[in-house]
């Protein structure tokens, strides 16, 4: 008889965001006519640039012709989209190899089974809050153990608590871990690391020989020059650090579905010299995906080109123009708000001592307004909820005033 993986029945809720949705879809039916604003989910709203439409119209161009038809690409992405993304990192200072570029259907993707080339019993180290899928993917794997309600935390992992005290960036855990999750500029807090705090998670991670699985789907929204973009800007990271990227929230690819994972060759980890865990990342996009669509690479490459990345750039101004918007108006109606400065998101504290579920429901029911409650993304984010820069700025500046009002209702 079948058995199912049971590792999904220790799942202690829901995906996030599916459940937020049902939320809201039950107001909107019980109130019809009532419209609600959306700063919830982190989906973009603006559209694609005209240089990225371009280069996606010439990838379906060259697929209606005999001479330029092609089929199955590179595993790993088309040669001249890693040399794009190779370009993009070289101007920051990092050389990569074209073999250690992998490109992909987005972050998520990766976030989520990059975990699978690691021993099932790995211990893992993640931010709280952080980014749902990094706890989710390790449970169905069979790392989180058993769920403990009190403390609203898998006993098989490892908490790092991101707080006001330590400026929601964690120190590095004080015993040995094997894989090391980190998110800059962060999803949800919208703080965004320093040079020095990724160099001690670097140290660290060289010391243990711990692998540090480094997400920067985000890093187009950091506009402070101090700040670092890449782990790879960090000397010695190439040997401890896993790098994933994404199109979704630089180039409005929520849809279309791009992105890319960076597996150096002189990675090392227990048992593993340098080579070996790109060689399996390699196996593993192999065996389970044929490339992203040759027509999407084609899209991503515009992005990456000079005149596709001004308009990416500008695109993404306009959403850090919402995210402080939104800190500014909540910040003017009693917030204390964090992020939002060089990242998409903005943090708030829920007012009275509101519960992080609480605060979502009267912002639903009394302002008509979804954000996402922090406790979703783990203990430490009871107390706040985030909201998303990426909606349309008139609904940003109308959701704002809602919020505001409700507020100041008391
Ligand atoms: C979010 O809201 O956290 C993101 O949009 C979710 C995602 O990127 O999958």
């Amino acid at each position: 008889m079948a058995r199912a993986n049971q590792n999904y029945d220790k799942l202690a809720a829901g995906y996030l965001f599916p459940e937020i949705a049902r939320r809201a879809r039950a107001f909107a039916d019980g109130h019809p006519g009532v419209e609600l604003l959306r700063l919830g989910i982190g989906d973009t709203t603006l559209p694609l640039t005209p240089t990225v439409v371009a280069g996606l119209c010439s990838g379906a161009e060259k697929l209606g012709s005999a001479e330029t038809y092609t089929g199955y690409g590179d595993y790993e992405g088309e040669r001249w989209m890693r040399e794009a993304v190779a370009a993009a990192y070289r101007e920051r200072g990092v050389t990569l190899d074209l073999g250690e570029i992998f490109v992909s259907d987005g972050a998520k993707s990766d976030s989520a089974n990059i975990q699978s080339i690691f021993a099932v019993d790995s211990v893992v180290a993640i931010e709280d809050p952080a980014y749902p899928v990094y706890v989710d993917s390790n449970v169905m794997a069979g790392r989180g153990g058993p769920f403990d309600p009190k403390r609203q935390q898998y006993q098989g992992l490892l908490y790092m608590p991101c707080n006001e005290a330590n400026g929601f960036f964690p120190d590095v855990p004080a015993r040995r871990v094997d894989l090391i999750y980190l998110c800059s500029p962060n999803n949800p807090t919208g703080e965004v690391a320093t040079h020095a705090q990724l160099s001690r998670f670097v140290e660290y991670a060289r010391a243990e020989q711990a692998v540090i699985l480094f997400d920067a789907a985000y890093s187009a929204f950091i506009r402070d020059p101090t700040l670092p973009h890449s782990i790879y800007e960090v000397p010695g990271a190439k040997s401890c650090a896993i790098e994933m990227n994404s199109f979704s929230k630089s180039a409005g690819f929520t849809g279309v579905r791009l992105g890319w994972a960076v597996v150096p060759k002189d990675l090392v980890a227990e048992e593993c010299p340098s080579g070996k865990l790109n060689a399996m990342w390699y196996r593993r996009q192999s065996t389970f995906f044929n490339g992203p669509s040759n027509v999407v690479q084609a899209g991503g490459a515009a992005a990456l080109s000079l005149q596709g990345r001004r308009e990416c750039r500008a695109m993404v101004d306009q959403y850090l123009q919402n995210a402080l918007l939104i800190r500014d108006g909540l910040g003017r109606a009693g917030l204390t708000c964090f992020g939002g400065k060089n990242a998409p998101y903005v943090w708030a504290r829920a007012p009275r001592g509101l519960s992080s579920w609480d605060f979502f429901d009267l912002l639903l029911n009394e302002a008509q307004v979804v954000t996402t409650p922090g406790s979703g993304f783990g203990p430490s984010g009871e107390g706040y909820i985030r909201l998303s820069a990426f909606g349309r700025r008139r609904d940003t500046e109308r959701a704002v005033a809602r919020i505001r009002a409700t507020l100041e209702k008391g």
